[in-house]
């Protein structure tokens, strides 16, 4: 009887002096502390097993606490054998289209032999891969109808009218804008916007826009700027500006000649030597008068 105690006695000694978590119970490879937290790292386009740990003495996971997100969760968490396993699930694909933060954390609690819990904490990040392009939002086509004239500098973009790229990749940090084919518009990016993965443009006019008589069409591009020190991306999108016809100022008048020569008459008329035209700008409720100043050539 005594000897069977004394032998038993010994036998604990000698495992806690080997294991100093024994008293937790539960054992996993590459865990002495199990209040620190352990790292892993997976890239954002990752599929599938990204923490396989063989364990020991543990009977089975009570429960799984992962990062609140917007959407998800993103991981899978269970025992495979005796192998602690978490996983990529489906919605891990869609993770950058929801969410900003780059690190999940899952925090499970395992039940031990010998009925104590254990508690561990994963924190996976989430490497940046330049893996999406920026797109044009609604689409790819933006209309603007300005009412001509148009000073130089002249902001075609506003709150209402607005050219808006989503870039979902989480380091994307600006969007670099440029206009392909066209001198009177200048474009550059605008930081006001305030809604993650979104990123706005300003459009104004370089130049004097007296008028616009038909749509003015260009090519704008979006190219991403981000922290992964992978190729940029670049979409297209088309631009369309026309003018609220009901308001068009007619074109600017250009007379035919600088001056006209005319013959003054004995019945005291003028008579012209060729008509008065206008060479630009004619339309129908233009008028001519005579203001002042006329010079008489005396042709004697
Ligand atoms: C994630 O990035 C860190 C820091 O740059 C790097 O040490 C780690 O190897 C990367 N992990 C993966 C899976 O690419
Ligand atoms: C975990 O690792 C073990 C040993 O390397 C392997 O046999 C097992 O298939 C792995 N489990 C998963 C789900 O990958
Ligand atoms: C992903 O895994 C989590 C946790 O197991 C689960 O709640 C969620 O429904 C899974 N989603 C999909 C699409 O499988
Ligand atoms: C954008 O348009 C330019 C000029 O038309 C063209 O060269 C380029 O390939 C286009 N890029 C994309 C991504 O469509």
């Amino acid at each position: 009887m005594m000897g069977t105690r004394y032998k038993c006695l010994v036998t604990v000694f000698l495992i806690l002096l080997a294991s100093p978590e024994i008293s937790h119970g539960c054992e996993m490879e590459g865990v002495i502390f199990w209040h620190f937290w352990q790292d892993v790292s997976i890239q954002d386009v990752f599929e599938g097993v990204v923490v396989n740990r063989s364990t020991s003495n543990i009977l089975g996971i009570q429960s799984v606490t992962q990062t609140l997100t917007n959407r998800g969760p993103y991981m899978e968490v269970l025992m495979l054998d005796s192998f602690f396993i978490i996983r990529t699930n489906e919605s891990f694909k869609y993770y950058e289209e929801y969410e900003t933060s780059h690190q999940i954390s899952v925090a499970t609690t395992f039940n031990c032999v010998g009925g104590s819990t254990n508690s561990l904490t994963f924190i996976i990040t989430v490497n940046d891969t330049n893996n999406n392009d920026p797109i044009f939002r609604p689409d790819d086509v933006y209309e603007f109808t300005m009412i001509p004239p148009l000073p130089p500098g002249f902001q075609i973009t506003n709150n209402l009218n607005q050219i808006l790229v989503r870039d979902i990749d989480l380091t994307t940090q600006r969007i670099n804008f440029e206009i392909l084919d066209n001198s009177y518009f200048i474009i550059d990016y605008d930081a006001s916007s305030t809604t993650p993965k979104e990123f706005l443009a300003s459009l104004k006019t370089t130049t004097f826009i007296r008028n616009i008589p038909e749509t003015i069409e260009f090519i704008i591009s979006a190219t991403d700027v981000d922290l992964t020190g992978d190729p940029r991306r670049t979409s297209n999108a088309t631009i369309r500006i026309q003018s609220d016809g009901s308001f068009e100022l007619p074109e600017e008048l250009v007379f035919s000649q600088t001056f006209y020569l005319a013959d003054y008459t004995e019945e005291n008329q003028i008579r012209l030597q060729e008509p008065i035209t206008l060479q630009q700008g004619y339309h129908e409720q233009v008028t001519f008068s005579l203001v002042s100043g006329i010079s008489i050539l005396d042709e004697h």
